[in-house]
């Protein structure tokens, strides 16, 4: 008879709130390291963050600086270690490496839709090949003791095969699935098909985080009600809104009744804000309960993000550009006319870059960021621009 393969009965970890729906930070390729999740976990932690991904191949071994973001990681929540690759030999070895640190679990990327990755059949570019997918997911259950998650996409060029891979994730005790609501070629601009997530939720006995386009706590809780899923999983919008998590959980309190344990969530909140400092305008009114960022609050978070990215070596000029490329996402909530994303790309100085932020988020302080991204603010170069050069899912290629 055969043995019967080993699976998972570990529980999900504990999330901040158990009342509430879960909540995870998306993984970014050269955006959720270390430094990143610790700026993320000031302002508000995720019930979980994912790695960016490890790559498996004949010569790999576990990248360092992805390595930090679990070794050294003090935001006191767990970390899921995401692999991409297809070799059953070298997937099993990688998790037989990764199991040394302190992962919260496994996870596969069944998604990545750069076409560097998918024309080597991983990421994204095995969704064409669900007896593929099949045999790595038996593989990585076999040789996963604990919790091991999925991260997928509906499909490679359309849905045909979404409800046989959904099988496969109930045949192999996946332990949590993640659904980014496009297929590989929707790439990342495309609209979010969140009937396909409920589907997904309806179909697959472990519990699913809906993701895509989740541009704030309202939508969260608008895409919790038609998908059913567990949680969110939020990507570019944290990015953009690091208080996002903080402003879900708040939310979540109000629409599911639990309170929001402020201090547990923020380990070191910014100052408040005077009352009288809270004239503020916004095009979408938040709930009074529901923190709301002002510009003087990005002009911090700015700073914030500029220190913990300083690395020994990066030139100056590096380091802007590279903070450029987070502030692309967060222009598109400081003014509706994209002026202050048209000055920041001219930065070319720490200097030059802080003059700029000065003058467009201290010049009105109390003014709200917005909850939403100003409609038709574009981060840019945008997505579906190909770059040749691109070998991932990077910053360099995907804006919103
Ligand atoms: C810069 C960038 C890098 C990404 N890298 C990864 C990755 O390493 N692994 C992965 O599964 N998804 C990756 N993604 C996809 C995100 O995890 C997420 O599925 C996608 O951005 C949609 O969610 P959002 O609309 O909340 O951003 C990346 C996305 C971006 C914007």
């Amino acid at each position: 008879m055969p043995a019967t393969p080993p699976f998972s009965t570990s529980p999900l970890p504990p999330p901040l709130l158990p009342s509430q729906p879960l909540t995870a930070l998306a993984p970014m390729q050269d955006v959720t390291d270390l430094a990143f999740m610790r700026v993320i976990a000031h302002y508000g932690a995720p019930d979980y963050f994912f790695t960016e991904f490890f790559r498996v191949h004949a010569h790999s071994r576990p990248e360092k600086h992805i390595l930090r973001s679990i070794d050294e990681n003090t935001t006191g929540r767990p970390v899921f270690a995401q692999l991409i690759g297809e070799d059953l030999g070298h997937l099993t070895r990688t998790v037989a490496e990764l199991l040394r640190h302190r992962i919260a679990g496994i996870d596969l990327n069944l998604g990545c839709p750069a076409p560097k990755v998918y024309k080597k059949n991983v990421g994204g570019g095995l969704l064409r090949d669900p007896t593929r997918v099949g045999e790595i997911l038996a593989a990585l259950r076999a040789a996963v003791p604990g919790l091991f998650t999925v991260k997928m996409r509906l499909g490679f060029d359309d849905t045909a095969h979404f409800d046989r891979l959904l099988d496969l994730i109930n045949e192999h005790r996946v332990d949590l699935l993640s659904v980014h609501g496009r297929t590989v070629k929707e790439m990342y601009r495309s609209e979010v098909h969140y009937d396909f997530i409920a589907r997904a939720a309806a179909r697959v006995r472990c519990p699913v985080f809906a993701n895509g386009n989740i541009t704030s706590a309202a939508r969260a809780v608008s895409v919790l009600a038609e998908t059913r899923a567990a949680g969110v999983m939020l990507g570019r919008h944290a990015i953009r809104n690091p208080w996002i998590f903080r402003q879900c959980r708040e939310q979540f309190a109000i629409t599911h009744g639990a309170s929001a344990p402020v201090g547990r969530v923020i380990p070191n909140p910014p100052p408040p804000i005077s009352a009288a400092d809270r004239r503020v305008k916004d095009h979408t009114p938040y709930p009074p309960a529901i923190f709301r960022p002002a510009l003087a609050d990005v002009r911090e978070y700015v700073e914030r993000l500029y220190r913990a990215t300083q690395a020994p070596g990066l030139p100056e000029r590096d380091h802007v550009n590279k903070m450029k490329k987070y502030l692309n996402f967060v222009g598109q909530s400081v003014d509706a006319t994209g002026a202050f994303l048209h000055d920041m790309r001219r930065a070319e100085s720490e200097l030059n870059l802080f003059a700029i932020c000065d003058r467009h988020l201290l010049s009105e302080p109390t003014r709200a960021f917005s909850s939403e991204p100003y409609p038709g603010v574009i981060a840019r170069p945008n997505c579906e621009t190909p770059i040749v050069v691109a070998d991932g899912c990077s910053l360099e290629t995907i804006t919103a």
